[in-house]
Formats: C-alpha cells, structure tokens, sequence
C-alpha cells in the first residue's frame, strides 16, 4: 500500500546485455507511475543515452506489443566509460537539470556498480535485476533467466537429434560469462552426458574418456554443456582444439556447437514476464514509501526483497549448489 508520495518525476534506463522481459520492467513502471501521478522519462541507450540526454515519454499505444517481446524497447548499452569520475558527474548534472527524483536502472552487475557510484554522488536509485546470467548476488533469480534457459534447453534437445542420428558427441557452449547457472539447469534438464563449469573443469582426456564411457552404455550420442569462457584461455586448448581430439580417439563425429544469441532473445516465458512485473511494482511503491532510500529488488525464499545498493554491490554471487552439479555427473553417464 502506498502512503506518501513525495516523488515527483522518475526516469527509467536499461543497460548491459538485453535480457528478454526487462520489457515488463519497463511497462510496469509506465503504467504504475501513471496510477500515481508520477511523470516518468526513458532514458533510451542505457547510461551512454543518459550522459547524451537521450530521454523520451512514453509511447502508450506500443505497451501491448512490448509486453512480449525479448528486445529492450529503450534501448540498452554496454558503457565501461561509466566507471570514470567525470562521465557519473555529468550524469548527476543531467538527472538534477531534469528533476529527477529517482533512477530506476535494470541490467546486471556492472549496472549496478554505476547506479551505486551515481548514489554516492547523491542520486537516489533502484534497482533491478535483469541479466540471463543469474549471476546478480542480491538476487536468487534475474530477470530474463528463466527465457534463456528455456531457449537453450529447445536449442539442445534439437541437437540431440542430430548427434543421436549420426552416433556423435556435440560440445555445447551456452552463455553465463563464466557463472555456471544456465549451463547446470540447462545440462540437468537435457540429461546432458556431462557438464563443465568453472567447478568442474576437464582435461581432454577425461572428456575423451567420458564419451568412451558412454558408448560403453549405449547412449546413442554424448553431449556435454560448457560454460563459455572457461575454454581457449588460461593454457586450455579451445572448444574444437578438445572436440578434434575426441573424434580422433573415438572414431565418431565431435564438433562443438556455439549457442550464442539464440539464447539472449525471443519471447520471454510467463516466469520471466511475473517476475519483471513484480520486481517493477515493488521498486516503485518503495521509491513512494521510502523516500530516502537507494536499493537493489531481488527474489530470495520466493519473495521480492531489497537491500541497500552499496550492500548488493559488494556481495559475491552464489551459484546454485555445485552439490547438485556433482550427484548428476555421477549417473548422467550410466
Ligand atoms: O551478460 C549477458 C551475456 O549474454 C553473457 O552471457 C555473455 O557473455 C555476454 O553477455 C555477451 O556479451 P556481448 O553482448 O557484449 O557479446
């Protein structure tokens, strides 16, 4: 329940990597602050359409199309210039000429890194989680999650069939910038043959062996789900480096398949869409009710929580348990 409203005008950007139903954040926020009286901008490009006071006002009549679409209607960028003194002082100078009395920001981890600097500038900011990595610490779920792990797992059972064809063994890289989510739930829900996260890092040999192992089995095809950005750096040969030599010492096709994008779009699920429009209703009944305060919204024990910003920004993200990463390993060979 709203008590007070001492806000006036609030602005809206996106920013990082797309995540599909950071839509739903956006047109949330569009309708609620109409509710109550609160102008909102949109600041179209993330923090680089800020520093060029790239605002727009809403467009009512596109919301019902937006609502299920995985793009980012405003715009989102990646603006590592961000980290520097004089860009967030200018952005400060932007936000106050213009009378905003909250900064909304939904994107991942660096996202938050700039809204907290824009804080301790005085800026008053909130908040939300919107990455397909999974990997914001003041949040068990982000926003987008939910859609890229069930483009991935669509993407994998299609792959499935044509290794299961040809008797072959498919390296599949998926998204998550070294955090391991997508690649356990997805891998789990695939029934992959093994999963390599940053947990679970495996020489060529033991990717060589496993396959053997699941020949010995009878598994028709042998997929295993990679992290990216674990392969190719730090003296590991590179994804078709491993695959090259499990072919040779098997005898059956091994490639390596890139999910890459595919994962980062399309229409986001029913989960991704509740999620954004809950997380959205509650960052502005707290800008309303809490006038002072800047926050981080995130999903812990099923419910929509907050904590303040600087806190969210210097927590470490946890993974899902990597227990469960271990049991699956065991039988997923048998
Ligand atoms: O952070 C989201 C993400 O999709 C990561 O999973 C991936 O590593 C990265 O963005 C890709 O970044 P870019 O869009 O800059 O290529």
């Amino acid at each position: 329940m709203v008590k007070d409203k001492k806000i006036k005008r609030v602005a809206i950007l996106a920013s990082g990597g797309n995540s599909p139903a950071m839509n739903n954040v956006v047109i949330t926020m569009i309708r609620k602050c109409r509710y109550y009286g609160v102008e909102i901008l949109l600041v179209n490009n993330g923090y680089y359409g800020l520093l060029n006071e790239d605002f727009t006002k809403p467009d009512l009549s596109s919301l019902s199309y937006f609502y299920a679409t995985g793009n980012i209607f405003i715009g989102s960028s990646r603006f590592p210039k961000f980290k520097e003194y004089e860009y967030q002082q200018k952005a400060v100078r932007i936000l106050k000429n213009h009378k905003i009395d909250c900064l909304f920001v939904v994107g991942g981890d660096g996202s938050y890194r700039g809204a907290a600097d824009l804080k301790k500038l005085g800026v008053r900011v909130i908040c939300f989680p919107g990455t397909i990595d999974n990997d914001v610490a003041s949040t068990e779920r982000t926003i987008g999650f939910s859609t890229a792990l069930n483009n991935i797992i669509n993407n994998i059972d299609a792959v499935r069939n044509c290794f299961d064809s040809h008797l072959g063994v498919c390296l599949v890289e998926v998204m998550g910038r070294r955090f391991p989510d997508l690649a356990i739930n997805a891998g789990i829900a695939c029934q992959a043959e093994e999963i390599i996260t940053v947990d679970n890092i495996l020489t060529t040999k033991q990717i060589i062996d496993i396959t053997k192992q699941t020949w010995k089995n009878k598994h028709r095809s042998c997929l295993i789900v990679v992290t990216e950005k674990i392969y190719g750096r730090d003296g590991l040969p590179t994804l078709k480096e491993v695959a090259d030599a499990v072919e040779k010492a098997t005898n059956r096709i091994s490639r390596v398949c890139v999910l890459g994008y595919t994962q980062r779009g399309g229409i986001p699920t029913a989960e991704d869409r509740n999620l954004a429009i809950a997380m959205a209703d509650y960052g502005l009944d707290l800008a309303l009710n809490k006038p002072n305060g800047s926050y981080a919204i995130g999903l812990n024990n099923n419910r929509i929580t907050h904590i303040e910003i600087e806190k969210a920004v210097n927590m470490d993200a946890k993974t899902i348990n990597s227990e469960i990463l271990r049991k699956f390993n065991r039988y997923n060979k048998i």
